[in-house]
């Protein structure tokens, strides 16, 4: 029998005991012997939950366990994190976690750490929910060349603009109702602001360069000035506007953002609504390829926490190599990514080779640019009056 702990008894670590004690069957079957919850970590009780037969308040009591071979770190945040999952690590056993924020910051660290200790740090959970996408980089598109990734990767955002081009709300209605729902958080900056996707395109560049991708270095626009009108105009033009987290190859690096984008109704994410999440992979042999799912949510996510903890248990004491080093990498500066530009102009403007959009919207006209890098739009916008600006993609 293996007896695993879970940390933290908030909305994704009681979805994992909801799996494994749910699918316990199956579970057993696919790790080959019995797997059973032995702890779970929280600061808070739960009377009448039947958690509490498994409840501790003390991190020591698991780590000093030998009977405990796989943790699952389901608590956020960064401390203390990092360090409990340090230490289970370096006590060799194998973590498996939801915690982006900590994978984005000390990933690549606490890969190595495993692989010294002969255990293994699983994070399929961290980027994607319940969709796989990390295990298929790491070990199935390993003998290609990553020429881009770009995803919807926060369903948050993802539900208010699909309400917001839908319904005619503007972002403080659909805000307050994506919050009433239970998707937004309370204080919901990391996901309105792009942190949240920021964290996850940082995390996907490390693994399809193989070195550390610093969050900090992306460029991050969220969806707070996104407006009604953007979508009257992008409705005018059959575009959707998506919060996209974009990768691209240039040269030997890759450079990296993440903002609201316009896109046309052939691009594989212009379907792409509500909750849900979708990454497009584009390999030099492979060509394209789509992941599509629940990319947040308790029990899509948990799905994803309890996949990597039987991972884990059925691979006791062999280490599977992750390629992601703790080199940094430079990432090519924003300003050279190339793109058309969409802009909200006051009043009559004549610019030669722009494409004008009228949108029945007095005062103003739409104009969509060819494709120029940042500098250049920046250089562009100078001599305009511009009220607000999205990125364009085919
Ligand atoms: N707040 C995140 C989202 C949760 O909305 O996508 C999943 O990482």
């Amino acid at each position: 029998m293996i007896k695993i702990a879970i940390m933290g008894y908030g909305t994704v670590g009681s979805g994992v005991y909801e799996v494994i004690t749910t699918n316990q069957a199956v579970v057993d079957k696919n790790v080959g012997e019995e797997l059973r919850i032995k702890y779970v970590l929280d600061l808070r009780e739960f009377p009448g939950d039947p958690v509490m037969d498994v409840l501790t308040h003390d991190f020591e009591e698991i780590l000093n366990d030998d009977e405990v071979k796989v943790v699952a770190e389901v608590m956020g945040g960064l401390r203390p994190a990092y360090d409990f999952t340090k230490r289970l690590l370096m006590a060799g056993k194998s973590v498996c976690t939801s915690n982006k924020e900590l994978v984005a910051e000390h990933g690549a660290e606490l890969i190595e750490v495993a692989r010294a200790h002969g255990a293994n740090y699983l994070f399929e959970a961290s980027v994607g929910g319940g969709i796989p996408i990390i295990r298929p980089l790491n070990t199935s598109l390993t003998a290609d060349v990553i020429l881009e990734i770009s995803g919807i990767l926060n369903g948050t955002t993802n539900y208010m603009l699909t309400k917001m081009s839908q319904e005619g709300l503007d972002y403080d209605d659909v805000l307050k109702e994506a919050q009433a729902k239970g998707y937004a958080e309370l204080h919901p900056e990391a996901d309105v602001e792009g942190f949240d996707a920021c964290r996850k395109i940082a995390i996907l560049t490390s693994l399809a360069s193989g070195q550390q991708v610093d969050y900090k270095d992306i460029y991050t626009e969220g969806i707070t000035k996104v407006t009604v009108e953007d979508f009257t105009y992008a409705k005018k033009m059959g575009r959707a506007i998506k919060l996209l987290g974009v990768s691209k190859k240039v040269g030997d690096t890759y450079c990296a953002m993440v903002s609201p984008v316009m896109i046309g109704s052939s691009n594989p994410l212009y379907m792409v609504n509500d909750v849900f999440n979708a990454i497009f992979v584009k390999g030099n042999m492979l060509g394209d390829s789509m992941f599509y799912g629940s990319g947040a949510g308790k029990l899509p996510t948990a799905s994803a926490v309890a996949g990597d903890i039987v991972d884990a248990a059925r691979n006791l004491g062999a280490v599977t190599p992750v390629f992601w080093s703790q080199e940094k990498l430079a990432l090519a500066p924003v300003s050279e990514m190339k793109h058309r530009f969409f802009l909200r102009v006051k009043g009559a403007v004549s610019v030669l080779g722009m494409e004008k959009i009228d949108a029945g919207i007095e005062g103003e006209v739409g104009i969509l640019t060819p494709s120029m890098t940042e500098a250049e739009y920046q250089e562009l916008a100078k001599g305009l009056n511009v009220i607000s600006m999205i990125r364009v993609e085919e």
